[in-house]
């Protein structure tokens, strides 16, 4: 955002922090009394800090969205969306809402909420003169859920035009691919497309191990993506809920267009989660606010379209209410319905890699003892 402040360029934030505080009847959604707590605290602590915000909610998650000039992973943003996570968890607690506090795995505040279960998304940037955005948020997957919608939207003609069209574009993005499996530090690795867009693919198709954490355009050196990939079970040691993520897409001229980034929803693609975030299912795209239900699930994606002039929003713009998606959602539901037939055989259920974290591991490990070998 190219405001002056002492002659000093004044950049823009934008963060996205969500969290599943507990729901009304298990997994569904947020009660109105969690959702004003979780308002309320951001609306009487965020004067002077933030410069608007918004809060939204996906099946059980509740997001925060704030605009800011404090930079990325700022202590005070980052503490200021802690408490009001911990004000939503008492409201939570209060009213017997089931799993309240899910999320906030650990309950030290240490200057950032990475690590304590949260998803973070997060980037900073010069405001263009339009600055439209898309928050995407899931319920009932985990991050790599949004490896496939990236890679075509960013990566394939046949998905962006811009590819063929927009000498910008075609010059092509670099792409931060985060190893989720549990290591000390964060691993991370970086491709660019066109030219490594195969390995990126390579990379990719693993949705488990292997998530964007953004996405850079190589002509104008500027953001594009900024995604969450928090896996709670490297935190927890153990399955504590999925890793419902969320991400920030800005959209149009070197970036792809907004209807590009949403398009590859359509597909309505197999993600791990669902119910006991221990099954494949296909993702629907809901319009904001929705609950979840069948099988705890299916899993979900909203999308909301802002734009933002000086770090204050607009309304936002409920991407997937449009009557196209009626259509696209009833055809998802019937593959949910088919892959749900076969209950938990085959590649209906997570491999054992997924479920190690679950309390089926240990019935495993006490059937391998008692397997016969005949030599
Ligand atoms: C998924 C999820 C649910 C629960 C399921 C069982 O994120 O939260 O699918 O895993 O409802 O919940 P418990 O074991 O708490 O009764
Ligand atoms: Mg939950
Ligand atoms: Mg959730």
């Amino acid at each position: 955002m190219r405001f002056q402040c002492k002659s000093k360029i004044m950049k823009m934030t934008i963060s996205v922090i969500k969290a599943d505080l507990g729901a009304i009847g298990g997994h569904i959604k947020p009660s109105r009394a969690l959702l004003d707590a979780v308002e309320n605290h951001i609306k009487s602590k965020s004067k002077g800090l933030a410069i608007d915000w918004r809060v939204t909610f996906t099946g059980d998650d509740i997001a925060i969205l704030l605009t800011h000039n404090k930079g990325i992973e700022n202590e005070k943003i980052h503490r200021l969306c802690w408490d009001a996570f911990i004000a939503g968890m008492k409201v939570a607690q209060e009213q017997g809402l089931y799993g309240a506090g899910q999320d906030l795995l650990k309950l030290e505040f240490n200057g950032t909420v990475k690590g304590l279960g949260p998803a973070v998304a997060e980037m900073e940037f010069e405001e263009r003169a339009a600055e439209p955005f898309l928050v995407i948020a899931a319920d009932k997957t985990d991050p790599g859920a949004f490896n496939l919608p990236l890679y075509l939207s960013f990566c394939d003609p046949m998905y962006n035009s811009g590819l063929l069209i927009s000498p910008k574009i075609r010059q092509g993005y670099i792409f931060r691919v985060i190893d989720m499996s549990p290591s000390d530090g964060e691993r991370w690795i970086e491709l660019k497309s066109p030219e490594e867009t195969y390995d990126l693919a390579v990379l990719l198709r693993d949705q488990e191990r292997f998530a964007i954490s953004s996405v850079v355009s190589r002509a104008a050196g500027e953001p594009a993506v900024a995604a969450s990939t928090t896996r709670l079970h490297n935190i927890a040691g153990k399955y504590a809920g999925k890793d419902d993520p969320v991400m920030i897409v800005r959209t149009q001229q070197n970036f792809p267009g907004s209807g590009e980034v949403l398009a590859p929803f359509s597909i309505g693609h197999f993600v791990a989660g669902f119910m006991r975030g221990s099954h494949y299912g296909p993702l629907m795209p809901v319009k904001q606010n929705s609950e979840i239900s069948f099988f705890d699930g299916p899993p979900i994606v909203s999308a909301a379209a802002y734009s933002v002039r000086r770090g204050k929003l607009t309304e936002a713009a409920d991407c997937f209410a449009q009557p196209y998606w009626d259509n696209i959602r009833a055809r998802i539901a019937g593959k949910a319905e088919e892959i749900r037939k076969q209950g938990f055989f085959g590649p209906a259920m997570l491999g054992m890699g997924e479920l190690e974290y679950t309390k089926m591991a240990p019935t495993l490990k006490n059937l391998e003892k008692k397997f016969n070998i005949k030599k």
